[in-house]
């Protein structure tokens, strides 16, 4: 298998209101066209390369010395950037329905408060990663990762991800990464998270 970049299903600047256009070109076709290159040249020749993206991330620990380090990085930066622009939208809905709303209810008390805890954990988030809503075993949970680790070699399901690498903000929000991490609700598609948690 090659792993390819898949174009966006919106325009470069479809999200302008929170991501400018500039910034979504250079991280789409940069950023995430890297990790795919890099994904292949680790796998090329080995029994690795006919796996998913998915299988090689659940199973980092089968995968050999010389290019685990690789595959984790790479697929997971391709995995994750995946996620990324599937999980934002120009409209749709604004805020979550049906089951993962009662579940962030349950949860977090309020749809309000979830958003304040996913900010905390995003701002709070150390050098390079990522802020992610996964679930397992039907409970959801907010967790940071670091570089390009991604929740579903864990075990996870990833519901929600933001990316709060400086790539994916710097342009417009510069140090401001809280402002980055509320202004991002306003383009979340709340029907794909759906979806995924219902999954
Ligand atoms: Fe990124």
């Amino acid at each position: 298998m090659t792993y390819k970049l898949d174009p966006l299903k919106y325009n470069y600047d479809a999200l302008e209101e929170v991501i400018d256009e500039e910034t979504m070109k250079i991280h789409h076709d940069k950023h995430h066209q890297a990790y795919v290159d890099k994904l292949n040249k680790a796998v090329e020749g080995t029994e690795w390369a006919e796996k998913s993206v998915e299988e090689l991330l659940k199973n980092l620990d089968s995968i050999p010395d010389d290019i685990r380090t690789a595959v984790r990085n790479n697929g997971g930066g391709h995995y994750n950037h995946n996620l990324f622009w599937e999980t934002m939208t120009p409209g749709g809905s604004k805020e979550p329905v049906g089951n993962l709303k009662k579940a962030i209810e349950e949860q977090y008390g309020s749809f309000d408060a979830f958003k304040e805890e996913f900010e905390e954990k995003g701002a709070g988030q150390f050098g390079s990663g990522w802020v992610n809503l996964v679930e397992k075993d039907g409970k959801i949970e907010i967790v940071g990762n670091p570089n390009q680790d991604s929740p579903i070699s864990d075990g996870y399901n990833v519901i929600i991800g933001n990316d709060v690498w400086e790539h994916a903000y710097y342009l417009r929000y510069q140090n401001k990464r809280p402002d980055y991490l509320k202004a991002w609700w306003k383009v979340v598609n709340w029907d794909v998270a759906e979806e995924r948690y219902n999954g």
